[in-house]
Protein backbone atom coordinates (compact mmCIF):
# COMPACT_ATOMS: atom_id res chain seq x y z
CA UNK A 1 0.00 0.00 0.00
CA UNK A 2 3.20 2.54 1.06
CA UNK A 3 5.05 1.80 -1.69
CA UNK A 4 1.95 2.33 -4.23
CA UNK A 5 1.16 5.27 -2.60
CA UNK A 6 4.87 7.31 -2.43
CA UNK A 7 6.81 7.58 -5.54
CA UNK A 8 9.73 7.85 -3.20
CA UNK A 9 8.98 4.36 -1.08
CA UNK A 10 12.35 3.01 -2.37
CA UNK A 11 14.58 5.94 -1.01
CA UNK A 12 12.46 5.44 2.64
CA UNK A 13 11.25 2.14 3.20
CA UNK A 14 13.94 1.13 5.95
CA UNK A 15 13.06 3.67 7.96
CA UNK A 16 9.44 4.25 7.35
CA UNK A 17 8.71 0.56 8.04
CA UNK A 18 9.96 0.72 11.48
CA UNK A 19 8.68 4.17 12.41
CA UNK A 20 5.14 3.16 10.99
CA UNK A 21 4.13 0.94 14.16
CA UNK A 22 6.62 2.86 16.97
CA UNK A 23 9.17 5.76 16.89
CA UNK A 24 12.46 5.34 15.04
CA UNK A 25 15.03 7.23 18.15
CA UNK A 26 17.92 8.95 16.05
CA UNK A 27 20.83 10.60 17.64
CA UNK A 28 21.57 13.61 15.81
CA UNK A 29 25.54 14.78 16.24
CA UNK A 30 27.60 18.16 16.40
CA UNK A 31 29.99 19.37 13.28
CA UNK A 32 29.29 20.46 10.26
CA UNK A 33 28.99 17.20 8.02
CA UNK A 34 26.38 15.87 10.34
CA UNK A 35 24.39 18.76 8.93
CA UNK A 36 23.16 16.86 5.93
CA UNK A 37 22.76 13.89 7.64
CA UNK A 38 19.81 15.55 9.73
CA UNK A 39 18.84 17.84 6.08
CA UNK A 40 18.30 14.74 4.48
CA UNK A 41 15.93 13.53 7.33
CA UNK A 42 14.24 16.32 7.09
CA UNK A 43 13.38 15.88 3.70
CA UNK A 44 12.81 12.32 4.43
CA UNK A 45 10.15 13.46 7.01
CA UNK A 46 8.40 15.95 4.97
CA UNK A 47 8.09 13.66 1.21
CA UNK A 48 6.51 10.64 4.04
CA UNK A 49 4.21 13.05 5.71
CA UNK A 50 2.95 14.21 2.25
CA UNK A 51 1.52 10.95 1.53
CA UNK A 52 0.82 9.37 4.75
CA UNK A 53 0.35 10.66 8.45
CA UNK A 54 3.61 12.30 9.94
CA UNK A 55 6.75 9.70 10.40
CA UNK A 56 7.32 8.70 13.89
CA UNK A 57 10.51 10.00 14.19
CA UNK A 58 12.41 11.35 17.74
CA UNK A 59 15.57 12.85 17.28
CA UNK A 60 18.07 13.29 19.94
CA UNK A 61 20.41 16.13 20.28
CA UNK A 62 24.34 16.00 20.92
CA UNK A 63 24.46 19.76 22.17
CA UNK A 64 23.34 23.15 21.58
CA UNK A 65 23.86 23.01 17.96
CA UNK A 66 22.59 19.48 17.20
CA UNK A 67 19.40 20.51 19.26
CA UNK A 68 19.07 23.78 16.02
CA UNK A 69 19.62 21.36 13.79
CA UNK A 70 16.48 19.28 14.80
CA UNK A 71 14.26 21.71 15.10
CA UNK A 72 15.45 23.92 11.65
CA UNK A 73 14.84 20.80 9.79
CA UNK A 74 11.19 20.25 11.43
CA UNK A 75 11.99 16.86 12.97
CA UNK A 76 10.92 15.94 16.34
CA UNK A 77 13.06 16.64 19.49
CA UNK A 78 13.18 14.00 22.08
CA UNK A 79 15.37 13.66 25.13
CA UNK A 80 17.80 11.05 26.20
CA UNK A 81 16.15 10.91 29.49
CA UNK A 82 12.34 10.04 27.55
CA UNK A 83 14.27 7.84 24.86
CA UNK A 84 16.84 6.22 26.35
CA UNK A 85 17.30 3.37 23.69
CA UNK A 86 18.57 4.70 20.36
CA UNK A 87 18.45 2.60 16.97
CA UNK A 88 20.94 4.15 15.10
CA UNK A 89 22.93 7.69 15.80
CA UNK A 90 24.64 9.73 13.29
CA UNK A 91 27.42 12.03 13.66
CA UNK A 92 31.19 13.33 12.50
CA UNK A 93 34.38 12.66 13.39
CA UNK A 94 37.74 14.66 13.83
CA UNK A 95 39.82 11.41 13.06
CA UNK A 96 38.68 8.14 12.56
CA UNK A 97 41.03 4.57 12.02
CA UNK A 98 40.36 2.08 10.10
CA UNK A 99 39.12 0.06 13.34
CA UNK A 100 36.50 3.07 13.35
CA UNK A 101 37.72 4.00 16.61
CA UNK A 102 37.63 7.92 16.31
CA UNK A 103 38.92 11.17 17.67
CA UNK A 104 36.00 13.71 18.60
CA UNK A 105 35.56 17.01 20.19
CA UNK A 106 36.43 19.79 17.80
CA UNK A 107 33.23 21.17 18.69
CA UNK A 108 33.64 20.87 22.03
CA UNK A 109 30.35 18.39 22.11
CA UNK A 110 32.18 14.92 23.17
CA UNK A 111 30.72 14.08 26.58
CA UNK A 112 27.00 14.20 25.00
CA UNK A 113 28.16 12.85 21.82
CA UNK A 114 29.42 10.01 23.48
CA UNK A 115 26.44 9.46 25.70
CA UNK A 116 24.18 9.07 22.61
CA UNK A 117 26.63 6.94 21.31
CA UNK A 118 26.77 4.35 23.79
CA UNK A 119 22.56 4.84 23.70
CA UNK A 120 22.89 3.42 20.26
CA UNK A 121 22.33 0.10 18.59
CA UNK A 122 24.35 1.30 15.85
CA UNK A 123 26.84 4.49 15.60
CA UNK A 124 27.20 5.98 12.05
CA UNK A 125 30.50 8.61 11.61
CA UNK A 126 30.27 10.72 8.40
CA UNK A 127 32.68 12.51 7.27
CA UNK A 128 35.10 13.91 4.34
CA UNK A 129 38.50 11.70 3.40
CA UNK A 130 40.50 14.12 5.70
CA UNK A 131 39.48 12.51 8.34
CA UNK A 132 40.39 9.00 7.79
CA UNK A 133 43.75 8.48 9.08
CA UNK A 134 45.85 5.25 9.78
CA UNK A 135 46.08 5.96 13.46
CA UNK A 136 44.24 8.43 15.90
CA UNK A 137 46.24 11.37 16.57
CA UNK A 138 48.01 10.89 13.09
CA UNK A 139 47.22 14.99 12.93
CA UNK A 140 44.60 15.50 15.44
CA UNK A 141 45.07 16.26 19.58
CA UNK A 142 42.79 14.06 21.89
CA UNK A 143 40.33 16.70 23.64
CA UNK A 144 39.80 16.26 26.84
CA UNK A 145 36.69 17.76 28.76
CA UNK A 146 38.05 18.45 31.89
CA UNK A 147 36.06 20.23 35.29
CA UNK A 148 36.53 23.97 34.81
CA UNK A 149 39.11 25.05 38.14
CA UNK A 150 40.92 21.56 37.40
CA UNK A 151 43.07 22.53 34.33
CA UNK A 152 46.35 22.64 36.22
CA UNK A 153 45.69 19.92 38.29
CA UNK A 154 44.94 17.22 35.48
CA UNK A 155 48.41 18.67 33.35
CA UNK A 156 50.22 17.63 36.58
CA UNK A 157 48.26 14.36 36.16
CA UNK A 158 49.19 13.79 32.88
CA UNK A 159 52.50 14.61 33.22
CA UNK A 160 53.30 11.81 35.99
CA UNK A 161 51.32 9.51 33.75
CA UNK A 162 52.98 10.03 30.44
CA UNK A 163 56.11 11.87 31.26
CA UNK A 164 58.37 12.74 28.07
CA UNK A 165 55.10 11.38 25.50
CA UNK A 166 53.42 14.34 26.79
CA UNK A 167 54.03 16.80 24.08
CA UNK A 168 51.77 19.25 24.47
CA UNK A 169 48.84 20.55 26.71
CA UNK A 170 46.53 23.29 25.76
CA UNK A 171 43.52 24.60 27.35
CA UNK A 172 41.25 25.38 24.19
CA UNK A 173 40.28 28.81 23.79
CA UNK A 174 37.25 30.25 22.33
CA UNK A 175 39.23 33.22 20.53
CA UNK A 176 42.90 32.36 21.02
CA UNK A 177 44.20 34.93 23.75
CA UNK A 178 40.98 36.62 23.93
CA UNK A 179 37.90 35.69 24.93
CA UNK A 180 38.86 33.14 27.48
CA UNK A 181 38.47 29.07 27.78
CA UNK A 182 35.93 27.51 25.76
CA UNK A 183 33.46 26.62 28.06
CA UNK A 184 31.40 23.09 27.17
CA UNK A 185 27.44 22.53 27.00
CA UNK A 186 28.37 20.86 30.31
CA UNK A 187 29.89 23.64 31.94
CA UNK A 188 33.54 22.00 31.77
CA UNK A 189 36.22 23.42 29.59
CA UNK A 190 38.42 21.64 27.01
CA UNK A 191 42.21 20.90 26.95
CA UNK A 192 43.73 19.68 23.49
CA UNK A 193 46.17 16.73 24.22
CA UNK A 194 48.88 15.41 22.09
CA UNK A 195 50.86 12.43 23.92
CA UNK A 196 51.66 10.81 20.26
CA UNK A 197 50.16 8.39 18.00
CA UNK A 198 47.68 6.45 19.70
CA UNK A 199 47.99 2.85 18.57
CA UNK A 200 45.90 1.41 21.59
CA UNK A 201 42.92 3.38 21.61
CA UNK A 202 41.15 1.52 24.75
CA UNK A 203 44.66 2.17 26.91
CA UNK A 204 45.05 5.47 26.53
CA UNK A 205 41.22 6.17 27.09
CA UNK A 206 41.19 4.25 30.71
CA UNK A 207 44.46 5.96 31.45
CA UNK A 208 43.30 8.89 30.65
CA UNK A 209 39.77 8.60 32.25
CA UNK A 210 41.30 7.28 35.48
CA UNK A 211 42.67 11.44 36.16
CA UNK A 212 40.33 12.46 38.63
CA UNK A 213 38.72 16.11 36.67
CA UNK A 214 38.86 14.45 33.75
CA UNK A 215 35.25 13.83 33.08
CA UNK A 216 35.54 12.52 29.52
CA UNK A 217 37.95 12.12 26.56
CA UNK A 218 37.43 12.20 22.76
CA UNK A 219 38.73 9.26 22.44
CA UNK A 220 35.92 6.88 21.09
CA UNK A 221 37.57 3.41 21.15
CA UNK A 222 34.80 2.03 18.39
CA UNK A 223 31.66 2.91 19.87
CA UNK A 224 29.01 0.65 18.54
CA UNK A 225 30.23 1.95 15.59
CA UNK A 226 28.59 -0.18 12.14
CA UNK A 227 30.09 1.99 9.59
CA UNK A 228 31.81 5.31 8.58
CA UNK A 229 31.14 7.06 5.28
CA UNK A 230 33.22 9.40 3.72
CA UNK A 231 32.92 11.80 1.57
CA UNK A 232 35.40 12.43 -1.40
CA UNK A 233 36.80 15.21 -2.98
CA UNK A 234 35.21 14.13 -6.36
CA UNK A 235 31.80 13.54 -4.54
CA UNK A 236 32.08 9.81 -4.52
CA UNK A 237 31.41 8.14 -0.54
CA UNK A 238 33.10 5.19 0.70
CA UNK A 239 32.06 3.08 3.41
CA UNK A 240 34.31 1.38 5.44
CA UNK A 241 32.82 -1.27 7.74
CA UNK A 242 35.20 -2.49 11.27
C1 LIG B 1 31.98 17.93 17.89
O1 LIG B 1 32.40 17.99 19.21
C2 LIG B 1 32.83 17.00 17.12
O2 LIG B 1 32.99 15.75 17.69
C3 LIG B 1 32.41 16.91 15.67
O3 LIG B 1 31.52 15.87 15.43
C4 LIG B 1 33.66 16.73 14.89
O4 LIG B 1 34.53 17.78 15.27
C5 LIG B 1 33.45 16.76 13.39
O5 LIG B 1 33.07 18.02 12.98
P1 LIG B 1 33.08 18.41 11.45
O6 LIG B 1 32.06 17.55 10.76
O7 LIG B 1 32.70 19.86 11.46
O8 LIG B 1 34.46 18.20 10.94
Amino acid sequence: LLASKIPEWSKLSTIAEFSVVEPLVIGIGSGSTVVYAAERLGEIKRVFSQYINDLNLICIATGFQSENLILSNNLRLGTLAYYPKLAVAFDGADECDPQLNCIKGGGACLLQEKLIALSADKFIVVADDRKKVPYLSYSWKIPIEVVNNAPTFVENQLKKEFGDDLKECDIRESMPKKAGAVVTDNFNCIMDINVGPVHNVKDVHQRLKQITGIVETGLFPNVNCAAAYFGNSDGSVEKIVP
